[in-house]
């Protein structure tokens, strides 16, 4: 999430700078950086010009779906860059990425379209030979948290079956639950990342803040299908900066 604001008490933008930082400092030699959702709390033209700006003047490209909080409309038309691209099936020479649209107008929770699960299966399917990563902005499974499953994804299960027919498929990466989280189940890596902002507590029934700080996710692909991730995060002094 990004402009001004603070969302509970944290300025967004000085956040996602911090964490763009943290990845400055890498000296891993990233890729492509997936953007899963929710990138502007207003949705503004205004965010999302800055957001390309700032995306742009990574060597990488940045792929990106909608969460609930962005205006999908304002985003195609305006979070352009050389290196913002628009494709949601990006293909190298042993994996594929599919980004899978799972936001509803002016709704919080997430449904999968039958015209996305068709793409999904399109786009598997054109690739029988490559290792497939899916990304959603919605849990694809539960968080284990009440009011976030509550606004989580109607037809989990509806995607978890389409998802089980394609046997190259090795992760599943979303955003919208602010926690990270990490599941292996039989061939598939199933993971949440952290938001570039404020975290939400894991396991809680009701909504509640967590101290861990801002940060975000890294997959590194192996050629074997093997999917490595950790999340790197803010330090505690960073993070006291920005609240
Ligand atoms: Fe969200």
């Amino acid at each position: 999430m990004l402009n001004h604001a603070c969302l509970r008490g944290m300025n967004t933008r000085e956040s996602f700078e911090a964490v763009c930082g943290l990845i400055d400092a890498s000296e891993v030699e990233f890729d492509l950086l997936l953007a899963t959702g929710d990138l502007a709390q207003d949705g503004s033209a205004e965010a999302y010009r800055y957001l390309a700006d700032a995306f742009n003047c990574y060597r990488f490209s940045t792929c990106w779906i909608p969460g609930n909080h962005d205006h999908y409309e304002t985003m195609k038309q305006h979070f352009r860059a050389e290196r913002v691209v628009p494709s949601k099936h990006v293909v190298s020479d042993h994996w594929q990425i599919v980004m899978l649209n799972s936001t509803l107008p002016d709704m919080t929770h997430g449904h999968i379209s039958a015209s996305q699960l068709d793409f999904l299966d399109q786009a598997l399917q054109s690739c029988p030979d490559k290792h497939a990563l899916v990304c959603l902005h919605h849990q694809a499974r539960a968080a284990g948290s009440f009011w976030i499953d509550d606004k989580g994804l109607k037809n989990d299960e509806e995607l978890r079956q389409r998802l089980s027919q394609h046997t190259h498929l090795r992760g599943v990466l979303w955003g919208h639950v602010h926690q990270e989280s990490q599941r292996n189940i039989g061939d598939v890596k199933w993971m949440s990342t952290p938001s570039s902002c404020i975290q939400f507590k894991p396991g809680n029934e009701e909504f509640a803040i967590d101290d861990r700080p801002p940060g975000y996710r890294r997959l590194d692909l192996h050629t074997d299908g093997c999917i490595e991730s950790s999340v790197y995060r803010l330090s505690i002094s960073q993070l006291e900066r920005l609240v």
